[in-house]
């Protein structure tokens, strides 16, 4: 998937925005706060993702304009594709937005239509942070390959907090039923066996993938490895019965923690408590990986789901990335500005100088919300 040509009036402080793309490699280069980030946002929204920030569609709308609109052409293994949203100030519920000119109420319904992948400094935090940032990795990174895994996982949450609603009433009313509690730990455990399952399958390729990529950044000095860990199966190599075999251990497990839930009023295992561990050189990333070590690793896992994605569909999504070559050496600044060549790449730095090290590819300049 290449995007040809991206235009921008009014998104946040964008301001007629009209550029066509190389096919490959493109470099948005400026100062602090003079809208790359914004315009890579402008991109990623086409996918039907949230915002990457938590942006509300009215603060999407420049401060002191009425509208915002985004126009997107992308060329697509069959055909050239439009993707263009417009919100208007007071009536942002309205939004006017189209693929290929045809109106759809809502930009989640384009999911699947235009795919990307982004890398924001916030994803330190798929290695750094707190295993709910990875978890949301997974669950939007396996989305995008299977789309049956939203709805399990959107039956998971609902019957989840049902479950704990009523742990939360057996903490206080004590010798309650427990019989509504067998019923929620059936519905439990047959999505969240489907969900471990394919989280599990999708972290072992990513581990591949990832561990190949890493070793090409670090110029194989380092060693990545990640796995998925389970809070309710100790091994799930090889399992793809989860409707009877998995769903049954699934409750099992649930059944041998209700008492310790029932005292918490709350549900303690599952696919909620769920995390991926990565390791460098054997050591835990989380725990002492260094700035560059955690930066490094979480763009190799955005990259591994880029090839992932290549070898399910047969399309390379585009790979947005914004900031990403700060506090990298210059051997990982090297590989990415050059390396990255079986996909569009369009990647923001607010330092040109790695840019002289750039073999291929368009750089654009951004300031004050226009670019050059
Ligand atoms: N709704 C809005 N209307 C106008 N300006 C906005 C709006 N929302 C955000 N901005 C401004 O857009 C500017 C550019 O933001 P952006 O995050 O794109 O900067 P950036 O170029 O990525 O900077 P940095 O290098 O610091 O990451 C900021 O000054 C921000 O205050
Ligand atoms: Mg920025």
């Amino acid at each position: 998937m290449t995007v040809n040509s991206i235009y921008a009036d009014g998104y946040k402080n964008l301001k007629q925005v009209n550029i066509d793309l190389d096919p490959k490699m493109n470099i948005i280069c400026g100062e602090n706060a003079q809208g790359k980030t914004n315009l890579i946002e402008a991109v990623w929204l086409c996918s039907g993702c949230r915002s990457f920030r938590g942006t509300r569609d009215k603060d999407m709308i420049c401060f002191d304009g009425d509208v915002s609109r985004v126009s997107v052409n992308f060329q697509n293994s069959r055909r050239m594709e439009n993707i263009e949203f417009i919100l208007k100030k007071g009536a942002v519920k309205e939004k006017n937005i189209t693929l290929n000119g045809i109106k759809n109420d809502r930009l989640s319904k384009l999911f699947g239509e235009f795919k990307c992948v982004v890398f924001t400094p916030e994803d330190l935090n798929i290695t750094k942070g707190s295993p709910d940032n990875r978890r949301n990795f997974l669950d939007i990174a396996i989305s995008q390959i299977k789309p049956s895994y939203i709805n399990a996982l959107k039956k998971y949450n609902g019957i989840l907090q049902q479950r704990n609603s009523l742990l939360k009433s057996m903490s206080t009313v004590h010798g309650s039923d427990t019989k509504y509690l067998d019923v929620w730990n059936e519905q439990l455990a047959e999505a969240g066996a489907f969900i471990s399952v394919l989280r599990y399958n999708y972290c072992k390729t990513l581990n591949e993938q990832a561990n190949k990529l890493y070793n090409l950044i670090t110029d194989s000095k380092e060693n990545l490895q990640i796995y998925y860990q389970s809070t309710v199966y100790d091994n799930l190599e090889g399992e793809t019965d989860t409707k009877n075999k998995l769903a049954n251990m699934y409750i099992r497990k649930l059944k041998d923690t209700a008492e310790n839930d029932k005292k918490m009023g709350y549900t303690g295992s599952g696919v909620h408590r769920d995390d991926m561990h990565a390791f460098v050189n054997g050591i835990s990333l989380r725990d002492f990986g260094s700035q560059g070590q955690s930066r490094s690793a979480a763009l190799a896992l955005k990259l591994a789901h880029a090839k992932i994605l290549k070898a399910e569909q047969g399309e390379y999504p585009v790979m947005l990335l914004d900031d990403v070559l700060s506090e990298l050496d210059s051997t990982r600044q090297k590989f990415i500005l050059n390396n990255i060549d079986d996909m569009q790449v369009i990647i923001t730095c607010c330092d040109s100088r790695p840019i002289t090290d750039l073999r291929d590819g368009k750089v654009f300049t951004v300031e004050n919300g226009r670019v050059e």
